[in-house]
């Protein structure tokens, strides 16, 4: 087999046969491939796609280049669940132990922040002494014991990915829907959880800007899921304006928190509660209502918060913050950006406020850039509310950056709004 005849036949939209796919993934990952000749063949993809078939075989010849973890004798059923990153979506640290409350694990290896999208594993590091790398039989053992555990991306899982996504980052190649199909449902079908939901978020803070092109991706890895025999569905869910109030990261988990002790309801809520009842149907709990019940239910009567509280104990975390959210890292500086007029707010730009929060230090712009895990954005208002001259709009925060100008002037930016 040879390289070039491949990246000829995806450059003319020839089909690959399965045979040429899984060398291509082999031998880029064993180093047989250069990145130069294996950047070709993306670029290739990105511009005339794969078929479905290609992409499930692509998938597969992924998930098949490291291990597959094996959680089968939890002797439960396991869900996984996995956004497509958006700004200030904490819907994780909510829907695992609410779904574990409700009888149903989900072990969960989650990623980090990177431009304006902020990641899981950045948030739970804000609480003091969580440790988000654990050896397989730790986070295996919590599971059993609590129901979830969240750690990072470890062990040798899904190589090939790595590899690939890094040089994709490098090569303008990420905006290619079969690419994240196979890269994500990857990594879901390597952790090898029963049940798979997956949120596509949709809108400015969002990979997908479109619904079609979001529809598009979720139809796939919906696909590519039940062909590799799980239960899966997809949906799409907004990003058009930031999920929740807070957006950062300690911020977020206080968020999470304060949701779990059953004192916010709103769009957050319904969110967390509508995923969570997607993955408890789909592992045949009830009917979408009964689940949605069972949902509400396992956080008005506080079990879901006392599963949180459990899981950061044994990940060594600080459990008080489940009582006091004031014990979570709080940040040096604050800013308020308030009306200069009467005005109704149209709009919040997701994309922007991330790019706030990231200047603010809550986020990075390359993979090893360190972050301030106090500083982010407390919104005030939602898209549809009125304001009145000198209320707080939003408020800033940060323990490294002092001078909010350039912070505030993009939070404005941000808004979208008209005089009343
Ligand atoms: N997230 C992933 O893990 N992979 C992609 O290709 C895009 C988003």
């Amino acid at each position: 087999m040879n390289v070039i005849d491949i990246i000829n036949k995806t450059k003319k939209s020839y089909e690959l046969t399965d045979t040429e796919i899984r060398w291509i993934v082999e031998n880029y990952t064993n180093g047989g491939i250069s990145d130069y000749q294996m950047s070709a063949w993306l670029m290739a993809v990105c511009i005339n796609g794969l078929t479905e078939r290609e992409t499930f075989t692509l998938t597969m010849a992924m998930r098949d280049s490291g291990e597959t973890l094996d959680f089968s004798r939890l002797g439960k059923i396991t869900a996984d669940k996995h956004s497509t990153g958006g700004v200030g979506d904490k819907t994780s640290l909510i829907i695992a132990p609410v779904v574990a409350s409700c009888g149903v694990a989900m072990p969960k290896m989650s990623g980090r922040g990177l431009g304006h999208t902020g990641g899981t594993i950045d948030k739970l590091e804000s609480i003091s002494g969580y440790r988000t790398e654990l050896p397989f039989y730790e986070f295996s053992e919590t599971v059993r014991k609590t129901g979830f555990s969240i750690i990072s991306q470890s062990g040798n899982l899904c190589p090939a990915d790595k590899k690939i996504y890094s040089l994709r980052n490098a090569t303008g190649t990420v905006d290619s829907i079969p690419l994240i199909c196979a890269s994500i449902m990857s990594k879901k079908l390597a952790l090898n959880a029963d049940c798979i939901l997956l949120d596509v978020k949709c809108g400015s803070g969002a990979f997908m800007k479109t619904r079609s092109d979001a529809e598009k991706l979720a139809v796939l890895m919906e696909k590519v899921g039940k062909s590799a025999g799980k239960k899966c569905r997809a949906v799409v869910t907004d990003m058009d304006s930031p999920l929740g109030n807070n957006i950062g990261n300690a911020l977020e988990v206080k968020e999470a928190i304060e949701i779990l002790q059953g004192k916010y309801k709103g769009r957050l809520y319904d969110v967390c509660m509508e995923l969570t009842a997607d993955i408890l149907e789909l592992a045949e709990k009830g009917t979408l209502e009964e689940c949605r019940r069972l949902a509400e239910n396992a956080v008005s009567s506080g079990k879901a918060l006392e599963v949180f509280r459990e899981t950061v104990r044994l990940h060594g975390g600080d459990c008080r913050i489940c009582d006091d959210v004031s014990l979570l890292p709080q940040p040096r500086y604050s800013y308020e950006v308030r009306a200069v007029h009467d005005m109704k707010i149209l709009g919040i730009n997701s994309e922007e406020i991330g790019m706030t929060s990231l200047i603010l230090g809550a986020g990075r712009l390359k993979k090893d850039d360190t972050i301030d895990i106090s500083a982010g954005i407390v919104m005030n208002c939602t898209a549809g509310d009125c304001i009145s001259v000198d209320d707080t709009i939003m408020t800033l925060y940060s323990s490294t950056v002092s001078d909010f100008s350039e912070a505030s002037f993009r939070a404005v930016n941000a808004l979208k709004f008209c005089s009343i």
